[in-house]
């Protein structure tokens, strides 16, 4: 009997898994013996700060996950109802919805196929006298171009927001702030390169952001006086044990980012001497973290990718496919939001990609086996 790709019995590799240990434990268990386990406590300030030494960035505001992160860092910079915000239409669709909560409408752009990103030069036909921000998301670790996104913004005297869930440790041109923009935004749920859980941060070199950032995830609770409330906050606190996890990973960050970029290496050396595999790019000007290892099934590949992962399946390999992009969702066309709409890179994306097990303890041995696996599809 066949098994559905995304629902595997007997599972050998996972497409993802937390890589947490002794250490993460002993930092929760400190929590548990202080009674710090609500978001009063030492981690967070610690973590936040910590954080954002990460990122090479001064400031870092932490949220219960990378959704509310992303919707904090929007109303920070004050987007609002009326205002619409440029964002790309191949991308998880906490972007979009993270617009939709502030009241603003999002507006797509199509991807394309050189960084699997938004492709920016179709960001200025988007925009009107209503669009407020660009929205970018650096797509499974590889960053967005942003020197030109940056001209763009100051041309059109835009915001620049970024939807960094997937790129911690992203570089671009050498350095990890220059991917943030004026505010980013990460995601620290289970399978991301570091985690907390569930948990999210903003992250900006902006003392004044950061400033209010802090005041909107704590129900704008105002630095004069306690229930004193000067704007509509939000709870978006992180708790003290989700900080704790988050100080351990970042004692072993770099290992786990190092250990993403060899496993992408290990996969890329086998799986492009396959016709018919694309492989995820990394331009010179770039460091992708490959957070998650992407290929895309061409027609010369003579093996459909539902048809693949299911083979993949069979043998114990969990993969995940590409996003399903944002003007095909249910939710927004019963909504009558992009009706009609075309992008055909994102539908192109979603029709042929799919990631494979990406985890950082993956061994070398494990890559060779799911990638020849894989190779061995081929027709
Ligand atoms: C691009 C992108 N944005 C936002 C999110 C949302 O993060 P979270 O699940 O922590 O809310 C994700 C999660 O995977 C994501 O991939």
């Amino acid at each position: 009997m066949s098994i559905d790709p995304d629902k595997m019995k007997e599972k050998k590799f996972s497409v993802c898994e937390p890589n947490i240990g002794p250490r993460e434990k002993e930092l929760v268990d400190e929590c548990f013996d202080t009674g710090w386990i609500s978001s009063q406590g030492p981690f967070v300030k610690k973590f936040e700060k910590k954080f954002a030494d990460f990122c090479q960035a001064k400031y870092g505001c932490s949220a219960t996950n990378g959704t509310t992160a992303l919707h904090l860092a929007l109303a920070t910079i004050g987007v609002e109802k009326g205002d619409e915000v440029i964002i790309p239409d191949f991308t998880m669709i906490a972007s979009c919805n993270a617009v939709l909560y502030t009241g603003a409408k999002p507006v797509l752009v199509d991807a394309e196929k050189e960084t699997w990103n938004m492709d920016l030069t179709q960001i200025e036909k988007k925009i009107t006298d209503k669009t407020k921000a660009i929205m970018v998301m650096h797509t499974y670790g590889h960053p967005c171009d942003m020197q030109i996104v940056k001209e763009i913004a100051d041309k059109h005297d835009l915001l620049v927001v970024e939807d960094a869930a997937e790129a911690h440790g992203t570089e671009y041109k050498g350095k990890r702030d220059e991917a943030i923009g004026e505010i980013g935004s990460f995601s620290l749920y289970a399978n991301k390169m570091l985690t907390t859980g569930e948990g999210g941060m903003v992250v900006t070199n902006n003392e004044e952001y950061n400033d209010k950032a802090h005041i909107l995830m704590n129900h704008g609770f105002s630095k004069e006086k306690h229930f004193w409330h000067k704007v509509v906050g939000f709870n978006y606190r992180m708790t003290n044990m989700q900080a704790a996890i988050g100080m351990a990973q970042l004692e072993r960050v770099d290992e786990f980012v190092e250990a993403k970029r060899r496993n992408s290496a290990a996969y890329t050396k086998i799986l492009s001497q396959v016709p018919g595999i694309t492989t995820p790019p990394e331009k010179e000007w770039a460091k992708n973290v490959f957070w998650m290892y992407g290929i895309m099934l061409e027609d010369e590949f003579g093996v459909k990718k539902d048809e693949a992962r299911q083979a993949l399946a069979e043998k114990g390999i969990e993969t995940r496919s590409f996003f399903i992009p944002m003007h095909a969702q249910p939710a927004y066309l019963d909504k009558g939001l992009f009706a009609g709409e075309k992008y055909p890179i994102a539908d192109e994306f979603c029709r042929k990609g799919f990631y494979l097990p990406s985890s950082t303890k993956l061994t070398q041995t494990d890559i060779e086996e799911i990638a020849n696996t894989l190779g061995g599809l081929k027709k």
